[in-house]
């Protein structure tokens, strides 16, 4: 018998039908301006990915988890399938499950998607799919193949392989504030558990939200983003022994693990959105025999189709991410100041910049002169920073280590080891900052700082992967 089978995860695709935009739209590409994702490319980026997942003939099937398009519209919807059906006639299953972008608000929840058909100036209305209307669209790929379907969220369990679960939850909740199972739900999911571990079967859950946030600082901040019920889930998973959910969601690429005070554990593997930067997928083997899930990234180096100018997939996407673009702007502020304008306008208010032209021009121009031995200065001694880290450091400047941080914040792995001279200046600087907020405005650190932590241990993760290790690799004991 087989032991070692392998599928692939994407998440986040975020699909806009060539139906959906006129070609050339203006309208459209303002949009994904001022977004973190590619959109105008996403039928592209989507094909390129599926380009790997055919190659490979080890591959038998495909899960994703979540905004498979991007704002609830028919077209997007019905062609978003024509591509799967590609993948299942080449003899892949595949298997997913529904989010927000999904589908359209009818007033009736907190969902404020609405369809809508980009001219080449503006939009106009388009066909809405409906919440109770994407079990029926998704029934071949999942539903249909699984014994247990959850009537209160759709959800569903099937057998992968010989003694591997799948449990494919789909966002239950109001669209937006809770996103995730009711009480029924949960219950169907505690008794689908049960019956695997009866079995013997390992279990691998995938879902849309984050049960473990990328960073603590997360769930503090926008708690009404995890999944609904995470603290539940974590629980039973803990409980039952399950060793790993699959989500997407933040678009952050990130492996974390949960221990519970009993010494249980599981872990959350994240995968960004396909249509990001440095947009991933995962390939995960799991081995039968030894009861273990290998999950591995792998990446597209071009748009296969789509006009990147010469740069690599991932260089184009950095171009249209928030980071991507302060970074393109910045050096215009002194040199050519309406493209500045232009471009920071897409992330940041173009007013405002306007209204303050030169306080916007000597702060940048005294940001891009600092140094980060000035930074280190600042910090003293705190971060344990030593006269051959100064040395090493020679005239480095802050505004580059800055953009090395914001490029890894969707792609994992963050940059700086504690080895570093750089995270020790980012350690003292933050910890005497810390200590001046806390002097003059306590609770302004208190709205930020999870309980327990400092400010130090908020701005860490963000510096160093301190998560398990790697962000793109990891082998689960189930
Ligand atoms: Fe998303
Ligand atoms: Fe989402």
């Amino acid at each position: 018998m087989e032991k070692r089978h392998s599928f692939y995860i994407l998440t986040d695709t975020h699909y806009v039908s060539k139906r959906a935009f006129e070609p050339g739209s203006r309208s459209f590409r303002r949009r994904e301006a001022g977004d973190q994702i590619a959109l105008v490319s996403s039928v592209e980026i989507l094909r390129s990915f599926f380009d790997v997942i055919l190659a490979d003939d080890e591959a038998d099937a495909v899960l994703i988890t979540g905004d498979l398009v991007n704002s609830g519209d028919k077209l997007s919807h019905e062609d978003f399938i024509k591509e799967l059906r590609v993948l299942t006639d080449a003899g892949k299953r595949v298997f997913v499950t529904t989010a927000t972008h999904d589908y359209c608000g009818m007033g009736d929840d907190e969902n404020f998607f609405t369809a809508c058909r980009y001219t080449l100036d503006g939009t106009e209305p388009a066909e809405p799919v409906r919440k109770a209307e994407l079990p029926g669209l998704y029934a071949d790929f999942g539903p249909n193949q699984s014994g247990s379907v959850d009537p209160e969220s759709g959800s569903y369990s099937l057998k992968l392989y010989d003694g591997v679960r799948l449990i494919a939850l789909n966002d239950n909740g109001n669209g937006r504030s809770h996103c995730g199972l009711f009480d029924e739900g949960f219950q169907w999911l505690e008794n689908e558990i049960d019956a695997a571990n009866a079995a013997g079967e390992s279990v691998l859950l995938a879902v849309h939200h984050p049960v473990i946030p990328p960073w603590d600082v997360y769930a503090q901040a926008v708690d009404f983003e995890m999944f609904g019920g995470y603290r539940r889930l974590k629980e039973l998973m803990c409980e039952k022994g399950v060793r790993v959910v699959f989500t997407g969601h933040t678009h952050v690429q990130n492996i974390r693990r949960y221990d519970d005070e009993a010494g249980r554990y599981f872990y959350d593997v994240a995968t960004t959105a396909a249509v990001s930067a440095a947009g991933n997928m995962r390939r995960v083997t799991v081995d039968t025999a030894e009861k273990t899930c290998a999950v591995d990234t792998v990446r597209i180096d071009a748009i296969k189709g789509w006009d990147t100018g010469g740069k690599s997939f991932s260089d184009y996407i950095y171009g249209l991410n928030f980071v991507g673009l302060l970074e393109k702007a910045l050096p215009l502020a002194e040199t050519d100041w309406p493209r500045f304008v232009e471009t920071a306008g897409c992330v940041l208010p173009a007013d405002k910049l306007k209204e303050h032209e030169r306080l916007v021009k000597t702060a940048l121009k005294k940001l891009q002169k600092l140094k980060v031995r000035t930074v280190a200065k600042f910090g003293g001694r705190l971060g344990g920073v030593t006269k051959e880290d100064l040395a090493s450091l020679g005239d480095e400047r802050v505004l580059p280590v800055l953009f090395t941080i914001g490029r890894h914040i969707q792609s994992g792995n963050a940059p700086y080891g504690p080895e570093t001279p750089e995270y020790k200046v980012i350690k003292g600087a933050v910890l005497k900052g810390g200590k001046l907020v806390n002097t003059f405005k306590k609770d302004l650190l208190d709205r930020i700082v999870p309980p327990g932590q400092t400010l130090w241990d908020v701005a860490e993760p963000f510096v160093c992967n301190n998560r398990t290790g790697d962000d793109d690799h990891i082998v689960i004991g189930l």
